[in-house]
C-alpha cells in the first residue's frame, strides 16, 4: 500500500546500523569467552579480560545492545506504518537513541572494570539503571504517543506485542533495580534472601518472556507477512496467543529456582505455569509458519524468508525444551549444566538473532533507498553459515549438558561419587571445541552481514535525503 505520510526514518536507520555494530561486538566477545573456557590463558592475566567480567559483557551486548537496538528500530518502523502517522515526539525518539547508546557504552566500560550489581541480566549499577529507566519511559511516550495519534482505527497486532514488551520491561526493570546506593558505583538491593532471588528471577524470566520473546514476536507479526506478501494466517489466533502468553509468562519465573530456599509450592507453581506456556508459544510459532501456507515455494529463493521461518522453528524448539526443563525432575539433571546454555542459545541465536537478521535485511535497503541488499548471495551464505553454526553450538551443549548431569549424579555401590568434577570437565573439552567452531561460524555470518550492510548503505548516502524519506507502508 502506498502512503504519502512522511515517516521518521532517521532514528530507525541509526538503530539499525547500531544493531549490526553491536551484533559484531557482542558475538565477537561470545567467541572470545567460548575460547577462554578452553584456554583460560586467553585472559592474558588482565583483570578486565577475565571470563567473569567478559561474560556479562557478552550477555548485555547481545541482549540489550544488539537485540535492544533491533527492537527500537523495528518498533519505530512498524508503529509508524501500521498507524499511518509519523513518530510522536521525534526529538524524544532521538533522545532514546543517544540515551540507549550511552547506556551501552557505560556498560562496556563498567562491566570489564568489575562494577556490577551481581544480578544476572541486571548487572548495571544504579546510575546506569536510572538512565535506562529514563530512556525506557521516553520510549514508552514515543511509542504509545504514536499509537494515540494513529490515522487508522485498528491497532495492528504487532503493536500489541511491542506495547506489552515496553510496559512489562519498564515494570520489571524498575522493581528489580530498587536498591540503596552506598557510593557512585555500589548499591545493595532493598530485598534480601529468598525474596531477592525471587524478584531477580521474576525479572530474569520475564526479560526472556518480554524482551527476548514478546518484542520479537512483534517483529514476527510485521516482517513475516510483509516478506511473504501474505496476510497473517489467523488474526484470531494472534489475539488469543497474545493474552495467553503475557498472562502466563509472569508466573513461570520460579523454574529458575528449583531446589533452592524458595518455598516448595512456589517452585511447583512456576513449573505448572511453564508447562502451560508451551501452548501460547506454539500458537505464535504456528501462526507465523502457517502464514507461508500455499507459498512454501518462496522459501527456495528468498533467503530473508529463510531467516524468518527458520527463526520460528528455533522458537518452537526452545519453547518446547523450556517447559521440559522446568519439570523438577528434569531440572535436577539439567540445572548447572551446559544443557541450559544450549537451551539459551537455541532461543538466542536461533530465534532472536535469526529473526533480527531477517528483519534487518528487509529494512536496510529500504532505509538507504536501495531496491535490495548489495548482495543477495551473501544473505544466502550468511543463512547457511549461521544455521550450521547454531546447530553445532546447541547440539554440542546438549550432549555436554546431559553428560555432565549424568556424571555428577553417578555413584558407586559404596555411595561415593564415580567421577570427580575435574573428570567431567575434561570430558567436556571436545564439546567446548565444537561450540567454539559453531560460534566462529555464527560470528563469520555476522561479519558477512556487516560487509553487506556497509556496501548497501555506502552509495546511498548521497542519494537519500538525510532526515526523512517517504516509504511504502
Ligand atoms: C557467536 C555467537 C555466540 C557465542 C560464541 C556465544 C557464546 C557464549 C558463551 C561461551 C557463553 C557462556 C556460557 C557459560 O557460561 O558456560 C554465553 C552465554 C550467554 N549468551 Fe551467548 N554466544 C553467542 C551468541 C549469543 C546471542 C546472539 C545471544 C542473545 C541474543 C546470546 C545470549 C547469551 C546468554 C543470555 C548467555 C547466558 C546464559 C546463562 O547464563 O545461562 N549469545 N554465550
Ligand atoms: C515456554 C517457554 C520457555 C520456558 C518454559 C523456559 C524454561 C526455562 C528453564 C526451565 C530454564 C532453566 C532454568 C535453570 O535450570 O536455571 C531456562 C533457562 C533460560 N532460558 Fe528458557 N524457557 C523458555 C523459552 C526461552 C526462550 C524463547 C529463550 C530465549 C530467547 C529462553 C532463554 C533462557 C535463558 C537466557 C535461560 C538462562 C537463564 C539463566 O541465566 O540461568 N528461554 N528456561
Amino acid at each position: 500500500m502506498e502512503s504519502t505520510t512522511t515517516y521518521n526514518n532517521t532514528v530507525v536507520r541509526q538503530f539499525s546500523i547500531m544493531t549490526i555494530v553491536w551484533g559484531v561486538v557482542g558475538m565477537g566477545v561470545g567467541v572470545l569467552i567460548a575460547a577462554q573456557l578452553i584456554w583460560p590463558a586467553l585472559n592474558f592475566d588482565v583483570p578486565w579480560l577475565s571470563y567473569g567480567r567478559l561474560r556479562p559483557l557478552h550477555t548485555n551486548a547481545v541482549i540489550f545492545a544488539f537485540g535492544g537496538s533491533a527492537l527500537f528500530a523495528t518498533s519505530y518502523w512498524v508503529v509508524q506504518r501500521t498507524c499511518q502517522t509519523p513518530l510522536f515526539a521525534p526529538k524524544l525518539a532521538s533522545f532514546t537513541f543517544w540515551g540507549w547508546q550511552t547506556v551501552i557504552v557505560l556498560a562496556a566500560i563498567t562491566l570489564p572494570l568489575g562494577i556490577t550489581q551481581g544480578k544476572e541480566y541486571a548487572e548495571l549499577e544504579w546510575p546506569i539503571a536510572l538512565l535506562i529507566a529514563v530512556v525506557w519511559v521516553s520510549y514508552a511516550v514515543v511509542f504509545f504517543g504514536t499509537i494515540v495519534q494513529r490515522k487508522v482505527k485498528h491497532i495492528y497486532v504487532a503493536n500489541w506485542f511491542y506495547g506489552a514488551f515496553i510496559l512489562a520491561v519498564a515494570m520489571l526493570h524498575i522493581v528489580n533495580n530498587l536498591a540503596i546506593p552506598v557510593s557512585l558505583t555500589k548499591s545493595y538491593p532493598v530485598y534480601a534472601g529468598a525474596v531477592d532471588a525471587m524478584v531477580q528471577w521474576w525479572y530474569g524470566h520475564n526479560a526472556v518472556g518480554f524482551f527476548l520473546t514478546a518484542g520479537f514476536l512483534g517483529m514476527m507479526y510485521y516482517f513475516v507477512p510483509k516478506q511473504a506478501n501474505r496476510p497473517i494466517y489467523s488474526y484470531r489466533l494472534s489475539i488469543v496467543h497474545f493474552w495467553a502468553l503475557i498472562s502466563i509468562y509472569m508466573w513461570a519465573g520460579p523454574h529458575h529456582l528449583h531446589y533452592t530456599a524458595l518455598p516448595e509450592w512456589a517452585q511447583s507453581l512456576g513449573m505448572v505455569f511453564s508447562l502451560v506456556l508451551l501452548a501460547p508459544s506454539w500458537g505464535g510459532m504456528i501462526n507465523g509458519i502457517m502464514t507461508l501456507s500455499g507459498a512454501w515455494y518462496k522459501l527456495r529463493t528468498d533467503p530473508i524468508l529463510k531467516f524468518l521461518i527458520v527463526s520460528l522453528s528455533f522458537y518452537g524448539m526452545a519453547t518446547f525444551e523450556g517447559p521440559m526443563m522446568s519439570i523438577k525432575t528434569v531440572n535436577a539433571l539439567s540445572h548447572y549444566t551446559d544443557w541450559t546454555i544450549g537451551h539459551v542459545h537455541a532461543g538466542a541465536m536461533g530465534w532472536v538473532a535469526f529473526i533480527t537478521f531477517g528483519a534487518m535485511y528487509f529494512l536496510i535497503p529500504r532505509l538507504f533507498g536501495r531496491e535490495t541488499m548489495h548482495s543477495v548471495k551473501a544473505i544466502e551464505w550468511h543463512f547457511w553459515i549461521a544455521t550450521l553454526g547454531v546447530v553445532l553450538y546447541i547440539s554440542a551443549m546438549w550432549i555436554a549438558g546431559v553428560m555432565q548431569g549424568l556424571m555428577w549424579r553417578a555413584v558407586n555401590e559404596d555411595g561415593t561419587l564415580t567421577y570427580t568434577f575435574t573428570e567431567s570437565l575434561v570430558a567436556t573439552y571436545p564439546y567446548y571445541m565444537v561450540r567454539l567452531l559453531g560460534g566462529i561460524l555464527f560470528f563469520a555470518g555476522m561479519l558477512i552481514m556487516a560487509w553487506n550492510v556497509w556496501m548497501t548503505a555506502r552509495p546511498a548516502r548521497e542519494a537519500v535525503p538525510a532526515r526523512t524519506a517517504t516509504q511504502e507502508a
